[in-house]
């Protein structure tokens, strides 16, 4: 066998495996992805040295353990382009280059996101794919990313020109040669829960960004928990196992530190209110992207964030995600079919006191009998229970698991 014989026959067989490895799109997320964002806290003061940090705290902490797989590096990691117009990091945030970085995301058995945008800019003002979505799709798959968060800044307001530019990235990262998610980011303003999948998306933001707060109380139009939840519960029956509702990111642990969630109100919330972001986040598959300082985090914030039975919800293989059958104006109620034939049954109270509630199960849909095991005390409550009926803490949820 001579040398060039071998040399083809080994590109053949990596043209092969590149091909064979090649994921259909509608599969890229079977589960919703579960990570940490670089955006809330940290803004555009990111950088290799951060995300390393970030990386092995997730390892030592038990994230990655539980699930939290990814690092989403959000705007403002971008250099510009350089002479033959591929995009480059900003070399002083990122000297070791990107790649150097995935490697080591990677070698931790952890997956690398990035961020760009559907027009010449993105929302911070930083170079962004429109017109270069090939390249730039080619210069990700080549430091090995695994997910683009793709933003709608400085693009036109019409939804048929956001299909478009859409299907031209998700495309892109098709012929890029690497499996590339896709997070749809126009903000729930054009439906993207309608067309995300036809265009090649996996997940489909539902509002605008999520603030550390729990409601818009001052009218500046930030989004806080209880705002997403209500947006996001009518559009549920459009989630479907990998396509996910995109909820935006944790603000678990934050407590109002000063960042981009710290605007429009955002002053930090209570426990009972984070425990509802992370339990609602996982009734609806959103994808779980933490934003808190992933290396200084206090026990009572991985109570919330640890919650494996809660992230269980979140991660069912069954994928049918929960809808709200009671909405009034003290209290929801949530039910979701899980994989193994039981129901997460989750309560709310909206209101500003302590209330006790009931969940009667056959009005919820769910005749029989059930043994309850309640997911934030971790225990079984009752057995052959027709009900529930307890004390609820304002703007605290509580999960349960019927069986
Ligand atoms: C938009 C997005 C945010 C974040 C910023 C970055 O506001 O909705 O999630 O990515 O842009 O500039």
């Amino acid at each position: 066998m001579n040398k060039s014989f071998i040399l083809s026959a080994a590109l053949f067989a990596s043209s092969l495996s590149v091909s064979a490895q090649s994921t259909p799109r509608n599969q890229l997320t079977p589960t919703p992805p579960m990570g940490w964002m670089t955006w809330n806290l940290f803004q555009g003061d990111i950088s290799d040295k951060l995300i390393r940090e970030t990386a092995d705290a997730m390892v030592e902490g038990g994230y990655v353990d539980a699930g939290y797989k990814y690092i989403f590096i959000d705007d403002q990691w971008q250099g510009g382009r350089d002479v033959h117009n591929n995009m480059i990091p900003d070399p002083k945030k990122f000297p070791n280059g990107i790649k150097a970085l995935a490697d080591y995301v990677h070698s931790k058995g952890m997956k690398l996101g990035i961020y760009s945008d559907a027009a010449q800019l993105t929302c911070g003002g930083w170079t962004a794919s429109l017109g270069f979505e090939e390249q730039d799709a080619r210069t990700f798959a080549s430091w090995g990313i695994d997910y683009l968060k793709y933003d709608y800044c400085n693009a036109p307001i019409d939804s048929a020109t956001a299909r478009q530019r859409y299907r031209t990235m998700a495309d892109a990262l098709s012929k890029s040669g690497r499996d590339i998610a896709l997070g749809i980011c126009e903000w729930g303003q054009r439906q993207c829960e309608e067309w995300c999948e036809e265009v090649g998306g996996q997940l489909w933001r539902t509002t605008y960004d999520v603030r550390d707060m729990w409601k818009d109380v001052t009218n500046e139009g930030g989004m806080g928990i209880l705002d997403i939840v209500n947006i996001t519960s009518p559009l549920s029956s459009y989630a479907r196992k990998g396509q996910w509702p995109d909820m935006d990111m944790l603000v678990v642990g934050l407590h109002g530190v000063s960042g981009p969630s710290s605007a429009l109100g955002g002053k930090g919330c209570t426990q009972a209110e984070y425990q509802t972001q992370m339990s609602l986040w996982c009734m609806f598959s959103s994808p779980l992207a933490m934003t808190n300082d992933m290396r200084k985090v206090s026990e009572e914030d991985r109570r919330i964030l640890l919650n494996r039975e809660v992230i269980a919800i979140n991660q069912d293989p069954l994928g049918k995600v929960a809808e709200r059958k009671v909405n009034t104006d003290t209290h929801q109620i949530f039910v979701r079919p899980l994989a193994d034939g039981s129901y997460a049954v989750a309560l709310l109270n909206v209101s500003d006191a302590p209330l006790t509630l009931t969940a009667d199960f056959a009005k919820l849909g769910l005749s029989g009998k059930y043994t309850v095991r309640d997911l934030w005390q971790h225990r079984d409550i009752a057995k052959n229970a027709k009900n529930w009926k307890g004390k609820v803490q304002a703007h605290e949820t509580k999960v349960f698991r019927l069986k």
